[in-house]
């Protein structure tokens, strides 16, 4: 079975948001991922601070990704906009908009990443798997915690315990805006979608509202 996380690379890093203040960010969280390959704890304690002062501006972040999008490949109108990617797709940076009362299918992202809240404010609802993975298309899930996040606010994702979770924005009137930095191309693999009360799940590709995934070479797997 071929790896649906494993893509083709992109032909170069795409920059969708021009902010120094952006490129400074990704330059550190690309040493820092590199530094600390070997214990990804650690990339996210490094990175973290970095994380924080990005998320103290508020001025980097064009308003076109801070908008929900009625076609999103999560439902309920959630914008996922790419703000970066690397060539390699090792590195993402992107937006994720969720208009009032809306929430985000319960998911998983398949790597490492930081999210911190940029604007509004979020419920999290963090989950872990129970059963043993073998039966195809069943997963009972327990939940873990469900946290409050506010402006400023960072949490961490970490599979395989620290990856499964859903997302609703509790502010009334606007929707609220978090920004996410990811060891993958998290909007183009194919990762997981779960529904608790079915104990079911599926693949699903979110995608980004504003980039295109490129599907994966058929041979790529067998030669990388
Ligand atoms: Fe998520």
């Amino acid at each position: 079975m071929p790896d649906t996380t494993i893509l083709e690379p992109l032909e170069a890093d795409q920059w969708f948001v021009d902010s120094q203040d952006l490129r400074e960010f990704v330059t550190q969280a690309r040493e820092i991922s590199l530094s600390t390959a070997h214990n990804r704890e650690e990339t996210l304690s490094a990175l973290e601070p970095h994380f924080a002062a990005l998320l103290k501006k508020t001025d980097w972040l064009p308003e076109q990704f801070a908008q929900p999008n009625p076609g999103s490949g999560l439902g309920g109108g959630i914008g996922q906009w790419l703000l970066f990617r690397a060539q390699d797709r090792s590195l993402s940076v992107f937006s994720l908009v969720i208009p009032p009362g809306s929430k985000t299918p319960i998911h998983d992202h398949l790597s490492w990443g930081l999210v911190g809240l940029y604007k509004g404010e979020q419920e999290e609802t963090v989950y872990r798997r129970v059963d043993n993975g073998e039966l195809a298309g069943y997963a009972q899930l327990e939940i873990v915690g469900v946290y409050q996040v506010q402006r400023g606010s960072i949490y961490r994702l970490l599979p395989p315990d620290g990856d499964i979770h859903s997302v609703k924005a509790t502010t009334v009137f606007a929707p609220s805006v978090s920004i996410h930095v990811m060891g993958n191309d998290t909007g183009s693999i194919l990762r997981h979608q779960y529904q608790l009360e079915q104990n079911t799940v599926r693949s699903f590709r979110s995608g980004y509202s504003n980039a295109p995934y490129k599907e994966q070479r058929t041979d790529y797997a067998k030669f990388h």
